[in-house]
């Protein structure tokens, strides 16, 4: 949908986050399901990760496709709207059932937003905010007043769970938020990749052709990471690009109501915290219960803030971050 605004008078601001959703999966895999498959044990898990539990898809009921559209749903209901409003669909996805046509078309169609372009985007973990930040310069330019931004993963399609140094972290889900035009609103981001440093997460196709099914072939199809690089990685440039979003919005950490990271490791976020000189109360977490859902880990934290009574009516002032492979990452801030 285009603006109405006329030319002479661009009035379009940023987007306040007015509906949020999410969806988990009903399985649930403890972590010592998980001792029953590989060498580890709950305590190793908990002290490196601060994960206990994690959602997992049951493929008689949960799809990407499926999990985006019930995320979805519940943002466009939460945000009171009619869904006619919405001019963008963007599902941020690296694990999608369905490869074209796009997740977003589905999600579109499902929440009758019969107004919207759409498209897809694969940025892995930071994929959610990706997503928000191209909406947001949607918006900005006024090309449309409301998008509404998925991000969805069914991960444990590509986890090896041969492998004790992947098969712990990841669970499945998805969450959404629906964002609306508004004069006054406060918004900055800034995004960063290093593709020269991309080998340490990795993810082949299985669809290539001439490829033969080799061991080593079929091992890379799945979830391929070391651990550490990107563990080092995150505790780096996380708190670098903050701080940079912060002085560049010439704001005080001290101000900020809270800082949601994507849920990766606990020990990460703590080390973020640290670095920052704020207290570790002011970043929300769930891994203890998700996992990490890499491009639906931020929209399903926002959900559960929003339920638990922690975000405004546009008086909290947040910062959002996320990392993952690419090497991507990045942040935005902004009320909500
Ligand atoms: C994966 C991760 C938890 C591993 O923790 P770590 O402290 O770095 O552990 P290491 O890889 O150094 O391994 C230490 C030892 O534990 C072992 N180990 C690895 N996984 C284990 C598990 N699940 N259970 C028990 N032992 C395990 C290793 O084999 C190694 O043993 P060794 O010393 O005998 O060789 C951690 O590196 C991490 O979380 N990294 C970030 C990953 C991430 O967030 N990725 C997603 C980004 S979007």
């Amino acid at each position: 949908m285009s603006s109405s605004n006329s030319s002479s008078e661009l009035v379009n601001g940023f987007g306040r986050v007015i509906g949020v959703g999410s969806y988990l999966p009903k399985n649930i895999l403890t972590n010592d399901d998980l001792a029953k498959i590989v060498e580890t044990n709950d305590q190793w898990i908990t002290e490196r990760t601060g994960i206990k539990t994690r959602h997992i898809s049951d493929p008689e009921v949960d799809t990407t496709e499926s999990m985006a559209i019930a995320a979805a749903k519940a943002a466009v209901k939460d945000a009171g709207i009619d869904p006619l409003e919405i001019g963008l669909v963007i599902v941020a996805c690296t694990t999608p059932n369905v490869l074209f046509p796009a997740l977003s078309t589905s999600v579109q169609a499902a929440v009758d937003a019969d107004n919207a372009m759409c498209f897809d985007m694969n940025a892995a973990c930071p994929g959610f905010l990706t997503a928000f930040v191209t909406a947001q310069n949607y918006i900005k330019a006024g090309t449309v007043d409301c998008a509404l931004v998925v991000g969805a993963e069914n991960l444990t399609n590509y986890v090896n769970f041969e492998d004790r140094g992947t098969c712990i972290l990841f669970g499945d889900g998805a969450g959404a938020v629906v964002l609306r035009s508004e004069k006054d609103q406060q918004y900055d981001a800034i995004m960063r990749a290093a593709g020269k440093r991309g080998e340490c997460m990795h993810c082949e196709s299985v669809m290539q052709k001439g490829r033969e099914m080799t061991e080593e072939f079929r091992k890379a199809t799945y979830i391929n990471m070391d651990g550490q690089t990107v563990f080092k990685f995150a505790v780096t440039e996380v708190p670098k690009v903050i701080e940079d979003l912060l002085g560049r919005t010439g704001t005080d950490a001290d101000d900020i109501d809270y800082f949601i990271l994507h849920q990766a490791n606990r020990r990460i976020i703590e080390s973020v915290a640290k670095r920052l000189k704020q207290p570790i109360e002011k970043f929300p977490m769930n891994i203890e219960k998700t996992g990490n859902t890499s491009s639906a880990s931020i929209p399903i934290l926002l959900d559960e803030m929003k339920q638990q009574g922690l975000l405004g009516q546009g008086n909290k002032k947040i910062v959002v971050s996320s990392f993952g492979a690419g090497l991507l990452w990045g942040a935005f801030q902004t009320e909500i």
